[in-house]
Order: C-alpha cells, then structure tokens, then sequence
C-alpha cells in the first residue's frame, strides 16, 4: 500500500545541514497498523509527512496504492492527497468551527453539496461517538473528545490511508487507551491502513501489527511487534521494550545478588533472567524446572504483559541445588523458546558490576 524507497532527507539550518531521514526502505501493506518508534528528532514526522508528500525527500520515492506521488502534478497530487487522512499530537481543529463544521471542512474545500456533506459527516459522528457534541466548539471537548474529531475530519474523504502523528502524546493513559481502541476498530472496520508514529512502546503494544525503530533518521530494527519486543536486537530497540517489562534490575536487587554471590556456594546457585518469547507461558515452566530437576527457586523480580493474546516478559530467578541438575536444567530452559542470560554480579569497592554475559 505504501513504498517508500532509498528515502533521504536533509534540511538547511543556519547550523549547517541536519539529515532528518537517510536510506529509508519501507514497505506497509494493506490493511495493517504499522508503528514506527524512535526518540524526539529520530525523523519520525519527517517520514510521516513524507508520505503524503507534506515533505518531498531529496532522493527516493514514495509510492501509496500503487501510485508515484512524487512524479505527479499538482493537481493529481491533491486528488491522490484525499486518499491520505492525518492526525496530530495537538488535534489541529479550528476554534471558531463546531465539530460538525471542523469535520466537514475537507468536503466543503472540495466543493460538496450541504446534503452530500450531511450524508458523510452524521455516520462519522456516530463511529467516532460524538453525534450528542455535534454542535459544540472544540474549547468545550476534552482532549479525547478533540481527537475524536480529528480522526472524523480525518475519515471525511474516505481515505485508504490514516497517519497519526503522535496522537495520543497529549493524552492521559485511560483516554489514550481509548482513543487506540477506537483506531483499532476503524482500522478492522473499514480496511484503513494505518500509519502511527509515537515515542511510546505501549502504543505500539496496544495496536500495532508491525513495528520500525527509527533512530538518527534510519530504520535500525523492523518486524511484527511481538518478534521485535522479545528478541530485541538494537540497544535502542532493548531501552524501548525496558520501558515495558523492566529491562534493567532495580539497584537494591543488583546488590543482593551481588551480596548472595560473596556468601553462596557458585557451583550451587545460578541466576538467571528468563525472557519469554513465545509458546511457553511462564507458570509451567518454573514449576516444571522445581520438579523435574528436584531444585529449589527464588524468584527475584519480573514482569509479565501480554502481546497479541501471546505471553511476553521476564523473570530472574535464582536456582540453587546440585550442580549438574543445575546445568540440565539450564539447557532444558534453552530448549523452551525461552531467551536464557546467567546473570552475576560481584560488589567491587562498593559498586555492583557484572562479570559475564553467558547465554544459556
Ligand atoms: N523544517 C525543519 N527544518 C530544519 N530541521 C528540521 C526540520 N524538521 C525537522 N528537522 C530536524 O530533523 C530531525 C528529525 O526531526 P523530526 O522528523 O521532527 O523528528 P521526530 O518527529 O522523531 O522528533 C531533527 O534533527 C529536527 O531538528
Ligand atoms: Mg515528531
């Protein structure tokens, strides 16, 4: 549905020249919900307004339903335009238009009957449930109400492609919440491709189907959002889904590991942190590890969460008992689709350093 091919970007600053976006492939198909994460300045509204052609690139083209925007006329450019609908972090609405007025500008700009207008703008108000604020101006709307209308004025010409740039940044959690739902449902009920550009890995969590970390304007990881979140490969893709389950351990936790290293027996205990990526859930398979391998467990610290209906997270566990049981046990994990890290630490002058990185 959408191409973007060896895409670059720069922009003339008195600072001297910024490369926004560089070598950008990227190809989002029809009907799905594809996220792209980055930090502030990763290029993310450069790539977003990239493909209605808000901004042409330097080099590369753009091509959505099959078309070359950037080889077209202008006139043909603001037809192909219609087909591509926005929404922004700050909702963009006109002050002095009602609702019904802000959702039927695009239709009156290209010159639409009144009843025409009507026919579209009263079903969207209803999709978007706020046929009761029809005619209200936006300073009387919550924030979400605001978005609502943003994503009604966005649906007016019956678009293919929705772009959502940051909208839900200026929203609580309850009322982001609802506003991804509402995205969700629009995207199944009509067929839109949806394109979401946020700072946020759980927007990505919560609808995308496919995710791309942009990091200094280039795609540095790219997959269906529960391979990326569990086997996370770039650093910054790991920070992102840290945010989520915990990546790092708290500072007390290191200490106590470091702590139990000094007084335990090594050969006896192993800690380790288990990544769950797939296929096994995470009650089972500790349990089965207790008995199977006739050892003891602690469980240190965790978190759980839930991608796609599939499990998604980690525990770190300390295992103590005989030593081969021990390593068995270890090799076992491995065969769980289970990510497997021995962790240990080692107080040294009053910091907690770690002292390996060895993969089960
Ligand atoms: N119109 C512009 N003029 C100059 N520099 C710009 C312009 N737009 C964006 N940039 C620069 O391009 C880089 C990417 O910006 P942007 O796409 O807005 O990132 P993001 O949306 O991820 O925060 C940043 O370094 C930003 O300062
Ligand atoms: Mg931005």
């Amino acid at each position: 549905m959408i191409e973007l091919s060896s895409i670059s970007k720069r922009y003339a600053t008195p600072q001297g020249t910024v490369t926004a976006l560089e070598g950008i492939d990227l190809s989002i198909r029809e009907g799905e919900i594809f996220g792209v994460i980055g930090k502030s300045g990763a290029g993310k509204s450069t790539l977003i307004r990239l493909i209605n052609l808000l901004e042409r690139p330097d080099q590369g083209s753009v091509r959505v339903a099959g078309r070359d925007l950037t080889a077209l006329p202008p006139a043909s450019l603001r037809r192909a335009r219609q087909e591509i609908g926005m929404i922004f972090q700050h909702f963009n609405l006109l002050a002095t238009r009602t609702v019904f007025e802000n959702i039927a500008l695009p239709l009156e700009l290209r010159g639409e009957s009144k009843a025409s207008i009507r026919a579209t703008v009263e079903p969207l108000l209803d999709l978007v449930g706020l046929t009761d604020k029809r005619e209200r101006y936006p300073s009387e709307l919550s924030g979400g109400q605001k978005q609502r209308v943003g994503i009604a004025r966005a649906l007016a010409t019956q678009p293919r492609v929705l772009l959502s740039d940051e909208a839900t940044s200026a929203l609580d959690p309850e009322t982001t919440r609802s506003i991804l739902a509402l995205l969700k449902d629009i995207n199944a009920r009509l067929g839109l491709t949806i394109v979401l550009i946020t700072h946020e890995m759980s927007v990505i969590k919560e609808v995308a189907d496919r995710v791309a970390v942009l990091e200094q304007g280039k795609v540095i990881e790219l997959g269906p959002v529960y391979d990326v979140f569990t086997r996370p490969r770039a650093e910054t893709t790991r920070r992102f889904v840290g945010e989520l389950v915990g990546g790092d351990l708290p500072p007390s936790l290191l200490r106590q590991i470091a702590n139990d290293t000094a007084t335990a027996d090594p050969a006896r205990r192993r800690v380790l942190r288990i990544r769950f990526t797939g296929g096994a859930a995470e009650s089972p398979v500790l349990s089965t590890l207790a008995r199977r391998f006739d050892l003891d467990f602690n469980l240190l610290h965790g978190r759980l969460d839930e991608i796609q209906g599939r499990p998604f997270g980690n525990l770190v566990v300390e295992l103590l008992g005989d030593p081969a049981r021990l390593d068995a046990a270890v090799k076992f994990l491995a065969t769980q689709q289970l990510g497997v890290e021995s962790l240990n630490y080692e107080q040294e002058s009053g910091d907690v350093v770690r002292l390996d990185r060895a993969a089960g």
